[in-house]
Order: structure tokens, then C-alpha cells, then sequence
């Protein structure tokens, strides 16, 4: 039998280029869609170094419909993992245009040439922070949804989007319905365990992993705890914090259960992925410290605008109907996080 083909937008980035690795060494064929305005090729050569395969890649904008349509002809393509796209909420704010531009309309142009070409399974990368706060901390699908910044109301729109398209193919019995996996992220940290690929952010990382990787190699001066007075068990921050690779296996399933009979007639449904425990900014600093014994420089400082005090998943369902769940702990996270750093405390430069 011949390899599936699948497209991968974003697939230098961070999360694109674990989850290259792992659908290369799952059997497939990759193809890759990057502008590289956030991330380098040689991301790409580590991955081909990694798995000892080559995936295909095509430099080109997800806006650029006429290239999207050439490699939709060019290519036999099964199914699209969706990466690409802006994600830094700060940023957000100040550039929220160019947010919804890129990820909104970018969604709208790969979902338009999937459709002209009849390729209508997609996973999507979706975020945790589509959820409205809540007074419950643990997080399900079914919860009401509602983003506080352009960033995840860009999210929120595409997921909008990508159940009403699906919902309109199953109402008019299409013969081939959209079939797609909204995925929601918590808060991937870590990295290949062969330390050759990882995150690599540009300028002052804005999450708390890069932040503290660079401060223990000496990149950065001290770590700011943004609040220790948040209703928690230390009073620091919660999150749900999940090895990449993990993560990316989420979408390996998910492809799988695209033909399942929950999909059958074209479905669109959300789901989890997280470890369901949630951990907190001072714990992470102390279990940082004791798995690469280096010292983490840390002063206490003001909460951070729009900061939720806990947050962290329920992946029930993913276990369910993906048959998924995360397999590493903190401490896998952590030493995998540092592995990267120290082997490439440039990045990929
Ligand atoms: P990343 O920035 O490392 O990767 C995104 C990739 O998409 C980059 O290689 C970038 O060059 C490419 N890209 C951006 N816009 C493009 C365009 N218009 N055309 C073609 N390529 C384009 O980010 P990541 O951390 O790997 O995140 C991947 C996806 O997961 C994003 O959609 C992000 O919003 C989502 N997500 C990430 C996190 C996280 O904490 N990392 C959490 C939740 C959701
Ligand atoms: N934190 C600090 N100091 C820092 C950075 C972060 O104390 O320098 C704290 C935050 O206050 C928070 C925790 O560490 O309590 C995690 O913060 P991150 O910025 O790493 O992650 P967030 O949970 O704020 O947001 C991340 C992504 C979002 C995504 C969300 C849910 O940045 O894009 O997870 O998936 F939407």
C-alpha cells in the first residue's frame, strides 16, 4: 500500500516540526506548507536528521491561494494537520489585524483550495484559551467558550467557522462531508529527546518554559513569578503543562479517528489535550532545578494582565474517542526541555 500524504502547515515551527518527526516515523509521507516568519529551515534538516526521511517542502504563505492550489495538484494529500499561524497573545493586542488576517482568513484560503480539491479531513490547532473563564478550573469540551484576547478569538472564530462548514456538508448530505478534529492545547513545553529539535522563540520568550531554560543557562538575568497571591496551592499560577511530543501523537490518533464511525457521515468535534494535573510556576522552578541541578533566578513580581489563576484539562474524552493520553511526566518535560537548550543555547542559529 502506498504512504498517505499528509500536508503540514506550520510544519517548522515548534509543534509542526515534532509532529514531521513523528508522522514520518508513523509511515507517512509529509508535506510541508511554511512562510518561515516564525521559525528556520534548518528545524527541517534536524527532523531529516531525526528520522533519516525527507519531507516535502513547499516555502509559500497559506494567503497565497495560487501556491496553496499548485501543491494541492501537485500532491496527492489524505488529510491536513493546520499549524500555521500567529500565536503570541501580547502581540495580539498590539497587531490584532495581522492576527486575524493570518490565522482567520490564512484558515479561510487552505479551507477554500481543500474544498476545490475534495480533501476535507483537517486537524486543527486549536488552544485552551478558547475557553471563557470559569469557577471551575478543569476544563472539558462542552464548556461555553469566550477568548479575552485577538489571539484566541481567532481561534474561537476558525472553530466557529470550521463546525459550521461541517454542520452545512451534513444538513445537505455531501457525498464526501468534512471531517475535522479541533485540538485544544493546553500548554505544550519540552522537546524531542534527541535534543535536536525544540523551541526556539524569537527575542525575550513571552511563556514560562523558554523564559527559565534561559535564565538557568545564563541568557537571562532572573525570571519574573508574575503573582504569588492567586488562589492556588502556592499562589502562583496553574497550568497544564504537556510534553510536545505527547501532544503531537494526539494528532497522529486523531487522523486515525477521522474514519471511525463517530466521523462517518462528516462530524467536527473538539477535544482536550492536556495531562489533566496542573502544576504551578513555583513548582516548576523547583522541579526544574532538581532534575538539571542549576539554579533558576527568580524574584516575585506583579500578576500578569488577562493571567487566569488555574487552569488545566479534562482528557477524558480524547482517551475515549481517540484513544490518546499523555504519557510523560514533569520531570521527562523538563530534562527534554533542557537537553534542547544546552545542546543549542543559540537556537537553531
Ligand atoms: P510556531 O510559531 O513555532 O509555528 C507556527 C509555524 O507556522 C511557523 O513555522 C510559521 O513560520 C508558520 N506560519 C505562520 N503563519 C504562516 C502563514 N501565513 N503561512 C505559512 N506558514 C505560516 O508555533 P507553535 O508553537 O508550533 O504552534 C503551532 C500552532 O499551535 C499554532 O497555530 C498555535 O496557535 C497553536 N498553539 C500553540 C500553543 C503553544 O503554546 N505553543 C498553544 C496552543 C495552540
Ligand atoms: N509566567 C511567569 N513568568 C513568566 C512567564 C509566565 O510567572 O515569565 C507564568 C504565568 O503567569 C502563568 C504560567 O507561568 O501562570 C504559564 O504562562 P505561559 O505564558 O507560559 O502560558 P499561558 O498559560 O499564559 O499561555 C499559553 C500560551 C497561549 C495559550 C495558552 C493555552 O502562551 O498561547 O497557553 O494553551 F493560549
Amino acid at each position: 500500500m502506498s504512504k498517505q500524504t499528509i500536508l503540514v502547515t506550520g510544519g517548522a515551527g515548534y509543534i509542526g516540526s515534532h509532529a514531521c518527526v513523528e508522522l514520518l516515523q508513523a509511515g507517512f509521507k509529509v508535506v510541508i506548507v511554511d512562510n518561515f516568519s516564525n521559525s528556520k529551515v534548518e528545524s527541517l534538516v534536524r527532523v531529516e536528521k531525526i528520522t533519516g526521511q525527507t519531507p516535502t517542502l513547499y516555502q509559500a504563505d497559506i494567503r497565497d491561494k495560487q501556491a496553496l492550489s499548485d501543491i494541492f495538484a501537485q500532491e496527492s494529500i489524505h488529510a491536513v494537520i493546520h499549524f500555521a499561524g500567529l500565536k503570541a497573545v501580547g502581540e495580539s493586542r498590539q497587531q490584532p489585524f495581522n492576527y486575524y488576517h493570518n490565522n482567520v482568513y490564512g484558515t479561510l484560503v487552505l479551507l477554500e483550495v481543500m474544498n476545490e480539491a475534495n480533501v476535507k479531513r483537517l486537524i486543527f490547532s486549536s488552544s485552551a484559551t478558547v475557553y471563557s473563564e470559569s469557577t471551575c478550573n478543569q476544563y472539558a469540551e462542552d464548556f461555553p467558550l469566550g477568548a479575552i484576547n485577538p489571539y484566541g478569538r481567532s481561534k474561537e472564530m476558525i472553530e466557529h467557522i470550521l463546525r459550521d462548514i461541517s454542520k452545512a456538508d451534513t444538513v445537505n448530505k455531501s457525498v464526501s462531508p468534512w471531517k475535522i478534529v479541533l485540538l485544544r492545547y493546553f500548554n505544550p513545553i519540552g522537546a524531542h529527546e534527541s535534543g535536536m529539535i525544540g523551541e526556539d522563540p524569537n527575542g525575550i520568550p513571552n511563556n514560562l518554559l523558554p523564559y527559565v531554560s534561559q535564565v538557568a543557562i545564563g541568557k537571562l538575568e532572573q525570571l519574573s513569578v508574575w503573582g504569588n497571591d492567586y488562589p492556588t496551592i502556592d499562589g502562583t499560577g496553574v497550568r497544564d503543562y504537556i510534553h510536545v511530543v505527547d501532544l503531537v501523537k494526539g494528532h497522529i490518533k486523531a487522523i486515525s479517528a477521522l474514519e471511525n464511525q463517530q466521523f462517518a457521515a462528516g462530524n467536527c468535534k473538539a477535544y482536550n489535550l492536556g495531562t489533566g494535573t496542573g502544576y504551578s510556576v513555583l513548582e516548576i522552578i523547583n522541579t526544574f532545578e532538581k532534575v538539571t541541578g542549576r539554579p533558576v533566578n527568580y524574584k516575585i513580581a506583579p500578576r500578569r494582565a488577562g493571567d487566569l489563576a488555574e487552569c488545566f484539562a479534562n482528557p477524558a474524552l480524547a482517551l475515549a474517542e481517540l484513544d490518546w493520553s499523555a504519557e510523560k511526566n514533569l520531570d521527562d518535560m523538563l530534562i527534554d526541555a533542557w537537553r534542547w537548550q544546552t545542546n543549542n543555547p543559540q537556537g537553531y542559529q
